[in-house]
């Protein structure tokens, strides 16, 4: 017998009474976002502090992280590629990672840090969003130039909503790691700031050119309707409901918990 899904007409209901609310979730494969870090890390010599570090940072890609969770992580991740002689590699793959855009589970645009990072390696830098985001509203309804919705050190809504230094033309197609689209952070474009110290890249750095395969081609993305909503508060549970031998099982339990 036909019918429609009940789900489906309240959708189609909704939408006809307030506009277009229906809300999509973004996300994506957040151990892609760290993957090439963790093993510019590992060659040079940053041992097992390149996967736990490595983990840490993209964990907080999921939806209902802290907004400083990613910087934050990623001045840690700083803090390693100094101790590693400055590893320019570490660097210049933090700040792309620092701009990769955060999962959303209401398809609102994710606010941004308020604080200073502690490396000025990190300065000025801030997350692009995924392109199907409603740019109109941040999570928690904020319009945009309210609290949070300006970067730190900024003082009018990022523009086009969405870029970030590393692509400044727009937004990110859905689930794109920004460092499989380019290799330049795009720190020289910071203005009024010591991000492009000389301890990392300048504009005259001729950098490899991006990989082209899909990057989603081996893992399919989250499935809304899975039961799994992608948040941090999902991958934080998943890390606490399971004993592990190693980073490397966790790794691989809270990557399974964090896809399906
Ligand atoms: C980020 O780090 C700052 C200190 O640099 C700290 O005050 C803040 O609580 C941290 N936030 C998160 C979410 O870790
Ligand atoms: C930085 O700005 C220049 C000039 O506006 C632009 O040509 C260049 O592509 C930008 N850098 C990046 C990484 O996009
Ligand atoms: C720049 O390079 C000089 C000499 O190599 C070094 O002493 C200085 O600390 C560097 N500055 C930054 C911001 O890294």
């Amino acid at each position: 017998m036909f019918y429609i899904p009940v789900a489906f007409t309240f959708s189609v209901l909704i939408s006809a009474i307030y506009g277009n609310p229906i809300h999509k979730r973004v996300d994506q494969i957040i151990d892609l976002s760290t993957q090439p870090w963790e093993n510019a890390c590992g060659e040079a010599g940053g041992g097992d502090l390149c996967n736990s570090l490595s983990v840490s940072g993209f964990g907080f890609l999921l939806a209902a992280a802290d907004p400083c969770a990613q910087q934050n992580a990623s001045d840690s991740m700083i803090d390693l590629a100094k101790k590693l002689n400055h590893h320019r590699e570490m660097i210049r793959l933090t700040q792309i990672f620092a701009q990769q855009p955060r999962n959303s589970n209401t398809g609102q645009a994710v606010p941004y840090c308020q604080i200073p990072p502690r490396n000025h390696e990190l300065n000025g830098l801030y997350q692009c969003q995924f392109e199907s985001v409603n740019f109109q509203n941040f999570e928690g309804n904020l319009k945009p130039g309210s609290p949070g919705t300006i970067p730190y050190g900024l003082t009018a809504p990022v523009n086009p909503p969405g870029s970030c230094y590393a692509n400044p033309s727009g937004p990110i197609p859905d689930g794109v790691q920004l460092v499989t689209i380019t290799q330049n952070p795009g720190v020289d474009n910071v203005s009024g700031s010591s991000t492009n110290g000389n301890d990392t890249l300048s504009a005259t750095t001729s950098y490899a050119a991006a990989p082209t395969a899909n990057p989603a081609s081996n893992h399919s993305p989250g499935n809304p309707n899975d039961g799994d909503d992608g948040s941090a508060t999902a991958f934080i549970s998943s890390a606490k409901g399971a004993s592990f031998t190693s980073w490397t099982s966790l790794r691989s339990t809270l990557v399974r918990g964090a896809h399906h």
